[in-house]
């Protein structure tokens, strides 16, 4: 083991079921995790479900329903969801669990005793659909409208707890400018520069609690903290005791662009805080940030207004359709990973299915293993006494794969193992092992090229491990790569091995027919 690493996911409203968005940015943490354990370290993968929003109790009243039984219900759609995608999560948390409401009176009584809390009162406009209030000059720009709903901002007063954002503007900056604050992509960073340049105001982190579902603000029973802040102490709550705090500082923090905000200046702010109490000085920044874009849908933003929401069962009909592993390809290779949007359309991911899968992927996998099989009997052939140029070059495009995951681009990462599988194709083509085997004497020329490109498939099946877990697996059980209850590693894999037998699997990625 290398090291410990913490991946997490932002927390969803369980407002509704899950979603297209919810299920891409936890598989895009997965990936990483997944990642990490392959290059092997100890990977610990946090998800869960963000509960005390207004948008939860209207929900729950809007069917009738007690909201504890409405936001339980959910919390487990979203298990469900994410278990059918096979995320390998290590913790799925709660925010109306009791340990995440003492870690969370716990940090905000630590941030009284310094006055990063304080009380005081508020005037300002307030977004009600988004729970959140807008600064002035955005709120001018966005002519007092929401830019998400386009309802008209709220002019609101209140008596309120404030937590002192203004003071950590210099030292936000210098983190973010010298990059020790890592926000990927890149882009995002200038973005997130210049609001801060313009200025950080206190903001304030209480609602009143007549009319709000949480946490209590410790000795107030009348204000309860404000959602955002208690959701952001969730990546706390799971690792805070002592046999997951060496998890911490999180290796990567995936949310999507729109809530940038709050994780790359409020949470390090919160962060930069507690870290200056007593006994808090394990709490160091995230390491990075990643910020994806958003999936739209056959060109058209998604929204509940419009209905056209990729929800759960739609996914769980193309997975039916294209297997879970197919799903879990076309997200993360088409999806909206850095900083642009994709289109979810159904062409595209038929195109992509045939062209990556079935043609690249699965026909290579077929190709190589019917030829061991049908002029080895199965049985992997003697490799050639040096490592061919073929091989070299195949180590070097997982080489290129392997940094871009560390990255943390797993679109590009995935297009560099597919050109290992391009290059498998090219390699017989080139060499034609089908024509050489007519002739006795080439017997052992024809064992050295299907050595390799079995190697080959073996760094293939390691590079896409992470985005396919299943099929990626049974690739490397069927070379003899990967013992029953072994997971895959770069680090203490074995190489396909001389007189090992191939078991045949059946027909990977079978192409996908419009009229089936
Ligand atoms: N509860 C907050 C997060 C708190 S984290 C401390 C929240 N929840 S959410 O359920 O509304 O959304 C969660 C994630 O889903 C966000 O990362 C958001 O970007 C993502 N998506 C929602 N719609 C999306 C798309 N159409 N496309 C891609 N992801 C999007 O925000």
């Amino acid at each position: 083991m290398n090291q410990a690493q913490y991946f997490t996911t932002p927390i969803y409203y369980v407002n509704d079921t899950p979603h297209i968005g919810h299920v891409f940015s936890t598989l895009l943490a997965d990936i990483g995790a997944r990642t990490a354990q392959l290059e092997g370290n100890e990977k610990f993968l946090l998800t869960g479900t963000d509960e005390h929003s207004t948008k939860v109790t209207d929900a729950a009243q809007a069917r009738g329903l007690p909201v504890e039984t409405w936001a339980r219900d959910n919390a487990h759609a979203f298990r469900q969801a994410f278990g059918a995608f096979t995320i390998d999560f290590d913790d799925f948390i709660r925010t109306s669990e009791p340990r995440h409401k003492e870690s969370v009176c716990l940090r905000i009584e630590q941030l009284m005793t310094t006055g990063d809390v304080y009380l005081g009162e508020y005037v300002g406009w307030y977004d009600a659909g988004q729970e959140e209030y807008v600064p002035d000059a955005k709120a001018k720009q966005y002519e007092y409208k929401s830019p998400i709903n386009k309802k008209p901002l709220v002019q609101r007063t209140e008596k309120n707890y404030f937590f002192r954002l203004s003071r950590y503007q210099k030292p936000l900056l210098t983190l973010l400018e010298t990059g020790e604050l890592k926000i990927h992509p890149s882009s995002r960073t200038a973005e997130i520069i210049a609001r801060v340049r313009d200025g950080l105001s206190d903001i304030p982190i209480s609602r009143h609690s007549a009319e709000a579902w949480g946490i209590n603000v410790p000795g107030d029973p009348s204000h309860v903290v404000y959602v955002w802040v208690d959701a952001l102490f969730n990546y706390l709550t799971a690792i805070d005791n002592a046999e997951r705090r060496h998890l911490w500082p999180a290796t990567l923090q995936v949310v999507g662009k729109d809530i940038l905000w709050f994780h790359a200046v409020i949470w390090p702010a919160m962060l930069l805080a507690l870290k200056q109490i007593d006994g808090n000085e394990w709490l160091s920044l995230p390491r990075n940030i990643l910020a994806h874009g958003f999936w739209i849908r056959e060109g058209e933003k998604m929204s509940k207004s419009m209905g056209n929401f990729v929800g759960i069962k739609d996914l769980h009909k193309y997975c039916g359709e294209f297997g879970v592993d197919g799903m879990r390809f076309f997200l993360a290779s088409a999806g909206p990973v850095g900083a642009s949007d994709a289109d979810f359309a159904q062409s595209r991911l038929i195109e992509s299915y045939n062209a990556n899968l079935a043609n690249t992927v699965g026909n290579c996998f077929n190709r190589v293993i019917g030829m061991v099989s049908r002029y080895f009997d199965g049985v992997v052939p003697a490799s050639a006494p040096h490592a061919s140029e073929f091989i070299q070059n195949i180590a070097e495009l997982s080489r290129v794969s392997r940094e871009r995951a560390q990255a943390f681009q797993y679109d590009k990462m995935i297009s560099s193992a597919l050109a290992v599988f391009r290059a498998i194709d090219q390699h017989v083509n080139l060499t034609e092992p089908y024509k050489l085997v007519k002739q006795a004497d080439n017997f052992a020329q024809v064992g050295h090229i299907l050595h390799d490109c079995l190697e080959a498939l073996r760094h293939g099946a390691l590079l896409l491990w992470p985005v396919m877990p299943t099929s990626m697996t049974k690739l490397l059980h069927s070379l003899g790569c990967l013992k029953d209850g072994e997971l895959p590693s770069f680090i203490h894999g074995r190489s396909v091995s001389t007189g090992c037998c191939i078991t045949e699997t059946r027909v990977m990625f079978p192409r996908y027919q419009e009229t089936r």
